[in-house]
C-alpha cells in the first residue's frame, strides 16, 4: 500500500503543476517576466500541493531553539500540516521527531512540556527517551508482563526522526530527508551576514503574531518589496536614506538587501527610540545605521540591525490566510534589561504599525488575484527582480527541479 502511494508520488508529472511555459516566463529578464499564475495564490488545491511538494522537500524553519531552553523540554508544532515535536535532549541537542506514537499512531504530545525524562504515549503507555529510543512497553506480553528498555525489537519501535539543524536560535527541518546539506542551503545566508555577529542576540518578549487575509507568498514578497515604502509606509519612507534604497538581490535560493537610515535612528523607529541599546561587537556608531535583511527560502526572514534582530516566519494557514510570527532579539542582556524596556517597546510598536499598514495591501493583493485578466504582472525592472526570483524558486521547488538531492542523507 505504502509503496503504491510512494510510486504514484514519484511518477507524478510535476511539470504539470508548474508548466514549462510558466517556468520560461519566470526565467526572463525582470521587465518581460511574468510571475506565478493566480492559481498559485487562490486555488486551495495548489495550497495542498505546496504542503506535499514544496515544504517537505526543502529545508524550512520550524521554531526558535529558545522555545525549548532546557534539557527535557518538548515543543509540539506543525510543519506543512504534519505534527512534529522538537525535543532538547540530555546532550543539550535539539532533535525533531514526527509527533506520532509508532504503536497505533496516536499523536504523542499535545502541549509544551518541561523537564521531561521520558515521553509517554497517553494511549497504551509506551515510553520514549529524549533521543527517541523506546524505553518500555507496559503490559506488552500480557497483564503485568512489561517489556523493559533494551529488549528485543526495541529498535523497531523508536520515534520517527526528522532531519533537523539548529542554526543560532532557529531550528530548521527537512521532512523528506533529501534536501541538500544544510551547510549548502544556509551558506549564502552566512555570507551575507559575515559583518554581523548573530551569536550575541537573545530573544526578548513579547512576540508579535499578525494575521493576514492573503496567501503566504504574497505576505513574504510584500515584506521584501522596497518599492511600496514610498506609498504605504510614510514613517519608514522618511527614515530611509534615498541613496541606499535598493531592490532585493538574489543569492542562492534566498534573497537579500541592505539599507541605511537617514537620521539618528538605528532601527525602523524614525527617531531616537533605539539610542542607548548596545550594538553588536565590532559595529561602531559610524556604521550603526545600516541593516542587512534576507528572505530565507521559503518562508522566513531575518532582519539584522546593529542593535536588534527580528526573525520572521510566514506560517501558511490556508490559501488566503497567513500568520506572520515575529520574534525580537537584542544584544545579550539588552533583551531583558529594564533600562531598555522603553526602547524595546518602541521598536515593537514601530513594527506593529508597519504590519498594520501592510495588512490592507496584502488583502488587496489577494483579492486582485481573482481577476482572470491578471497574468502574473508587469514588473518594474529596478525593483521587482526579487519577486520574480522568489516565484521562480517556488516553481522550481514544486517541480523538484531546484537543487541536487542529497544521496547521503536519510
Ligand atoms: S498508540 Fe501509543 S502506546 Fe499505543
Ligand atoms: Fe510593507
Amino acid at each position: 500500500m505504502l509503496n503504491t502511494v510512494r510510486l504514484a508520488r514519484e511518477q507524478r508529472n510535476l511539470s504539470a503543476v508548474i508548466s514549462d511555459e510558466i517556468l520560461e516566463r519566470l526565467g526572463r529578464d525582470t521587465a518581460s517576466a511574468r510571475g506565478l499564475p493566480n492559481a498559485a495564490f487562490v486555488d486551495p488545491a495548489f495550497h495542498e500541493l505546496e504542503k506535499d511538494l514544496l515544504f517537505p522537500h526543502t529545508w524550512t524553519f520550524a521554531a526558535a531553539a529558545s522555545f525549548v531552553p532546557n534539557r527535557g523540554d518538548v515543543l509540539p508544532l506543525k510543519v506543512a500540516g504534519r505534527p512534529v515535536i522538537l525535543v532538547r535532549g540530555n546532550d543539550n541537542a535539539i532533535r525533531a521527531f514526527h509527533n506520532v506514537c509508532p504503536h497505533r499512531g496516536a499523536r504523542l504530545v499535545t502541549e509544551t512540556q518541561r523537564k521531561k525524562v521520558v515521553l509517554t504515549c497517553p494511549y497504551h503507555g509506551w515510553s520514549f527517551g529524549l533521543d527517541g529510543g523506546l524505553r518500555g512497553r507496559p503490559h506488552y506480553h500480557g497483564p503485568g508482563s512489561h517489556q523493559p528498555a533494551g529488549d528485543e525489537g526495541h529498535d523497531e519501535a523508536c520515534l520517527f526522526p526528522i532531519r533537523s539543524v539548529t542554526w543560532h536560535d532557529w531550528v530548521f527541518v527537512n521532512l523528506d530527508g533529501q534536501a541538500e546539506p544544510f551547510e549548502t542551503y544556509i551558506a549564502p545566508v552566512e555570507r551575507e551576514f559575515v559583518g554581523s555577529d548573530l551569536s550575541v542576540f537573545r530573544r526578548s518578549e513579547p512576540d508579535m503574531h499578525f494575521e493576514f487575509a492573503s496567501n503566504w507568498k504574497l505576505v513574504a514578497e510584500n515584506f521584501c518589496d522596497f518599492y511600496h515604502v514610498f506609498m504605504v509606509h510614510p514613517a519608514l519612507d522618511i527614515a530611509m536614506a534615498d541613496t541606499t534604497r535598493r531592490a532585493m538581490r538574489p543569492n542562492g535560493r534566498h534573497m537579500f538587501n541592505g539599507y541605511e537610515f537617514a537620521g539618528s535612528a538605528t532601527g525602523i523607529a524614525p527617531d531616537d527610540a533605539t539610542l542607548g541599546l548596545p550594538v553588536q561587537p565590532g559595529r561602531s556608531r559610524e556604521n550603526a545605521q545600516s541593516m542587512v535583511f534576507g528572505l530565507i527560502f521559503p518562508n522566513a526572514v531575518i532582519n539584522v540591525y546593529p542593535e536588534s534582530l527580528q526573525f520572521v516566519h510566514f506560517e501558511p494557514i490556508a490559501t488566503d490566510r497567513t500568520i506572520m510570527h515575529m520574534w525580537f532579539y537584542y544584544v545579550d542582556g539588552a533583551a531583558s534589561a529594564p533600562e531598555h524596556a522603553n526602547a524595546r517597546a518602541r521598536i515593537f510598536e514601530s513594527w506593529a504599525q508597519l504590519n498594520a499598514e501592510d495588512e490592507g495591501i496584502c488583502r488587496q493583493l489577494q483579492e486582485g488575484r481573482a481577476c482572470e485578466a491578471y497574468d502574473g504582472g508587469r514588473m518594474a525592472p529596478y525593483w521587482d527582480a526579487g519577486t520574480i526570483h522568489f516565484h521562480r524558486q517556488v516553481a522550481l521547488a514544486m517541480r523538484h527541479d531546484d537543487v541536487p538531492r542529497d544521496p547521503g542523507s536519510s
